[in-house]
């Protein structure tokens, strides 16, 4: 992601940004695109993850569809090009005004999350004279064994309709005459790397379209969400995702019937190591039990450490992995430079505004560039505003 001129380009430049590589963002969509054409599966790119302007296009000329969480995103999706056709629209809380905005821009399906918004959908519907595309969202109760904060399709977690409530779906369906039931949607978790874990999703899947074809509604979409996870410990040797083992599963343990599609909706994985914050250090502040390197980005730019206690590989671009320092009493000789254990923090008034504890880095200085990796996904789009902080600025490879 840095070579030396991409090194030498960030010198002149203010900090913090998110440094987008798109020639990494487009081998990974490449990756995704080739595992997934194969079996003809459709994938819509999950937008929450990260709708900056140049990588949405960039995703959006691929032919992915778009899956997304607000009437905002819904809007920014057709702004950049992706059909109607391929806009799904979830979320647990759906407000009125955002249904009608998704109504009114024909989207393709909305994956709805309660009894009461398959009503409210059908009302606003009929108020328009239109038919709304749905598929239920159902929560599974398959443990995603990842951090319990991004879990979602466990039976005390707020997200989809739970399966004792299905007769009570199948009611509403047959009395609402403004909804078009296409499907059942799933997603369990985010950041999920023990693939088994997908391998029991299909079961349930499985289980679950043949309950709503026993109950008279033919199935022809089956979504099974996103989730897929990334190597935030090793983003430059395994900086693409396995996409062949995950599709793999699908198509081994998923009864796909004849006529019926396949979707999933991805964020993380097409985007995470795409970009990396990039940061100086403003100040080094050596103490006796810890040494502190205070940059000058933090929690308001990336959130994910102090909110999920999240890994992100941490490095001294100006100082290099591994390199070298003459020693002082040989000019010319080199050696290693010493690896200083850094507690990188950032510069907001919060104790938890720390990106690490006791990191390995060379000796740094005031002013040296620090890179936070992989932070494509849900990196840029939970920046705030705390401390009324500037909004952090981006800048691309090309
Ligand atoms: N579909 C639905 C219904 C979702 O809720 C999500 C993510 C996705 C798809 C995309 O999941 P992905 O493929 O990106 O794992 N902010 C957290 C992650 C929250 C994920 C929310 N839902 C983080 O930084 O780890």
């Amino acid at each position: 992601m840095f070579n030396n001129n991409t090194i030498q380009r960030f010198a002149d430049l203010e900090t913090p940004f998110y440094y987008y590589d798109l020639d990494a963002l487009k081998q990974t969509l490449d990756a995704c695109r080739e595992a997934s054409v194969k079996h003809n599966f459709h994938v819509h790119y999950a937008m929450k993850a990260n709708f900056n302007p140049r990588v949405i296009d960039t995703v959006q000329a691929y032919g992915f569809g778009a899956d997304c969480v607000s009437g905002n995103e819904v809007k920014a999706a057709i702004e950049h090009g992706f059909g109607k056709d391929k806009v799904v629209f979830a979320g647990v809380g759906k407000s009125d005004k955002e249904i009608n905005l998704a109504l009114d821009a024909d989207i393709f399906c909305f994956n709805v999350e309660s009894v009461q918004e398959l009503e409210i959908i059908n009302d606003l519907a009929a108020a328009k004279g239109k038919v709304a595309g749905v598929a239920i969202r159902i929560n599974p109760n398959v443990d995603a064994h990842t951090h319990h904060y991004i879990t979602t399709g466990l039976d005390e977690n707020k997200f989809g309709i739970n399966t004792w409530q299905l007769n009570d779906v199948v009611d509403t369906l047959r009395k609402s005459a403004n909804l078009n039931f296409l499907g059942i949607h799933f997603h369990i978790g985010s950041q999920i790397t023990d693939m088994e874990v997908y391998g029991s999703l299909c079961i349930r899947i499985n289980e679950m379209q043949d309950w709503f074809e026993d109950h008279g509604f033919a199935v022809k979409i089956l979504n099974a969400g996103g989730g897929l996870g990334v190597d935030y410990y090793n983003p430059d040797t395994n900086a693409i995702p396995d996409f062949e083992s995950y599709f793999s599963v699908f198509k081994k343990f998923l009864n796909v019937k004849p006529g019926q599609e396949v979707h999933f909706e991805l964020g993380r994985a097409l985007v995470a190591q795409s970009a990396s914050l990039i940061s100086r250090v403003l100040y080094v502040k050596n103490g006796q039990k810890k040494n502190f390197l205070i940059l000058d980005a933090g929690m308001t730019e990336l959130m994910r450490p102090m909110l999920y206690q999240a890994y992100h590989a941490i490095e001294n671009l100006s100082r290099g992995r591994g390199a070298m320092i003459e020693e002082a009493n040989a000019p010319g000789t080199l050696q290693p430079a010493p690896q200083i254990k850094y507690d990188v923090v950032g510069p907001i008034c919060e104790s938890t505004d720390c990106f690490r504890k006791d990191v390995d880095l060379p000796q740094s200085y005031r002013g040296d560039l620090i890179a936070i990796r992989t932070a494509g996904a849900y990196g840029e789009v939970m920046a705030s505003g705390y401390n009324l902080r500037d909004h952090v600025k981006s800048v691309y490879s090309q």
